[in-house]
């Protein structure tokens, strides 16, 4: 600990557990992006609300940034501490502090992961319905600082729908409660909803209240393999008029070939140019004999090539990790990640744009599609070959995004669907945002955060 601020931290926060192993400021410094070097001071992991409180209003005291840190699962380089900030990690405030069942609200600490908050719902019989890949790990609050979406979006929507409260810690230490659970409350700005996707650059998450819901009904999983990427959305149509959807995700052939070298099972026989995992609810016989006129439909205009449901849980699960380990799978090939939206109606006429711009801008690299497209939601993720440069990679997929940026602006759609800007995506930003939006967003950041204490550099600088 030869940094003498840092006597200075443990004597303003009795107790506070502090990292400073170089191990650790490397594991705590970085996200899942491995772009940059990390460099923090040192990692903070409190445990309390008084805690981060008083951690707050040290490093505003001494003018020493701080970076929120969940999971370190984000996409966007928002969890990167390069430049001697305090990573303030989350990770040893994980518990439930209330249930109430009246209310179906539970009220959990920010350092909680989803895929904890997903079981203790279940043990009231109910469900938190955010859910993606990423859930061991993940954390609420990083969940909430990210509006982070999901496969089930296009039935429950974003973090944003889910959260009923929060309570914040601003850049000086002091207690916001946000909301507190209400439904109804119409009492001016609402600072909770400001907080959620604001990237740690505003305040600090200590609690959120999540709403709970029932149950989805019972549900089949199926697989369709699709000739063309022009066919896609005509099989979503099909699928979303006759279906109760709980999910629609599609990925192409590449990322199929990855997801079974590590793994995964590939129930056809041949491969096929694409692929869509669909849930839907199929708890009685007239759910089934739409699902099945669905895909008779579907294969009889030629859009649907062969097509599997699962009969068990299992089977469910199997055909799932065909779409859910994608991320998992690319990840040793450092991918670029692109992380595009545009309206539904609009995704077919955006595919082909997107299909002329980047068909022909990577022909030495493997570029793998998948995605959310039931929700206008496509990931194209960029392989970097073995042998060739980060910087000269990174570089180089830079001028498609900016093509792709252009596009996106043409399209009223956005550069950032769920991951977040971060780093990663903050050159783009213009794209999708006026000028007169950045510029209330970055008001509203000295509003909060004067100093730029809060996650300096990250959305914008
Ligand atoms: P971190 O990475 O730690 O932080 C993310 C941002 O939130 C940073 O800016 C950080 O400063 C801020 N932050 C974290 N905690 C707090 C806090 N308590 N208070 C204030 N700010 C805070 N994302 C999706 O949206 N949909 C997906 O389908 C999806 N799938 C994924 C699959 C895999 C395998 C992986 C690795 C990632 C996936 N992600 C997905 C991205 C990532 O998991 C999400 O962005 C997630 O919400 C990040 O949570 P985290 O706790 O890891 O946050
Ligand atoms: C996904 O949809 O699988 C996630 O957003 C992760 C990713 O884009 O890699
Ligand atoms: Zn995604």
């Amino acid at each position: 600990m030869s940094d003498p601020r840092l006597a200075s931290l443990t004597a303003a926060v009795p107790g506070l557990h502090l990292k400073t192993a170089p191990d650790d400021l490397a594991f705590y410094g970085r996200d899942w992006t491995r772009r940059w070097t990390p460099a923090p001071l040192a990692i903070a992991l409190p445990d309390s609300v008084a805690q981060v409180k008083a951690v707050m209003a040290w490093a505003h005291a001494n003018g020493v940034a701080v970076v929120p840190s969940g999971g370190r699962t984000g996409l966007s380089g928002g969890a990167v501490a390069a430049n001697g900030e305090l990573v303030l990690s989350l990770e040893r405030m994980n518990k439930v502090i209330e249930f109430d069942r009246v209310d179906r609200l539970m009220t959990v600490q920010a350092g909680m992961a989803l895929e904890a908050l997903h079981n203790v719902a279940a043990e009231h019989g109910l469900i938190y319905p955010v859910d993606f890949a990423a859930r061991g790990s993940c954390t609420i609050g990083g969940n909430i600082a990210t509006n982070a979406g999901g496969i089930r979006v296009i039935r429950y929507g974003n973090t944003r729908e889910w959260i009923a409260g929060l309570k914040v810690v601003t850049v000086s230490g002091e207690l916001l409660e946000l909301n507190r659970g209400l439904v109804k409350n119409s009492s001016g700005y609402d600072l909770r909803q400001l907080m959620i996707a604001s990237e740690g650059t505003l305040g600090v998450i200590v609690e959120a209240t999540v709403k709970l819901t029932d149950p989805p009904p019972p549900t089949n999983v199926m697989l369709l393999a699709l000739p063309s990427f022009e066919v896609l959305m005509e099989v979503f149509a099909a699928f979303r008029e006759r279906l109760q959807l709980e999910a629609f995700e599609f990925f192409t052939d590449l990322a199929l070939k990855h997801t079974t070298a590590h793994g995964a099972l590939n129930p056809f026989a041949e491969v096929y140019p694409y692929y869509v995992v669909t849930e839907y609810a199929a708890g009685d016989e007239a759910a089934e004999a739409a699902a099945m006129a669905a895909f008779e439909h579907c294969a009889g205009q030629g859009w649907v090539l062969d097509g599997v449901i699962s009969t068990s849980v299992e089977q469910a699960q199997q055909i799932w990790r065909l779409r859910e380990g994608i991320t998992e799978a690319v990840a040793r090939y450092t991918p670029y990640k692109n992380d595009v939206a545009v309206r539904i109606s609009r995704m077919p006429a955006f595919l082909a744009r997107c299909q002329s711009l980047i068909g022909g801008a990577y022909p030495h690299f493997e570029v793998v599609w998948f995605g959310h497209i039931g929700d206008g939601n496509l990931h194209i993720n960029v392989l970097k070959p073995d042998g060739l440069g980060q910087d000269e990679f990174v570089a180089q997929c830079e001028q498609v995004t900016k093509l792709l940026a252009q596009v996106l602006a043409e399209f009223d759609g956005s550069i950032s669907a769920e991951h977040g800007i971060g780093l990663v995506k903050k050159p783009y930003l213009s794209s999708t945002r006026s000028p007169v939006e950045i510029a209330l967003m970055q008001s509203v950041k000295r509003a909060l955060d004067p100093q730029g204490l809060l996650n300096p550099g990250k959305l914008f600088d």
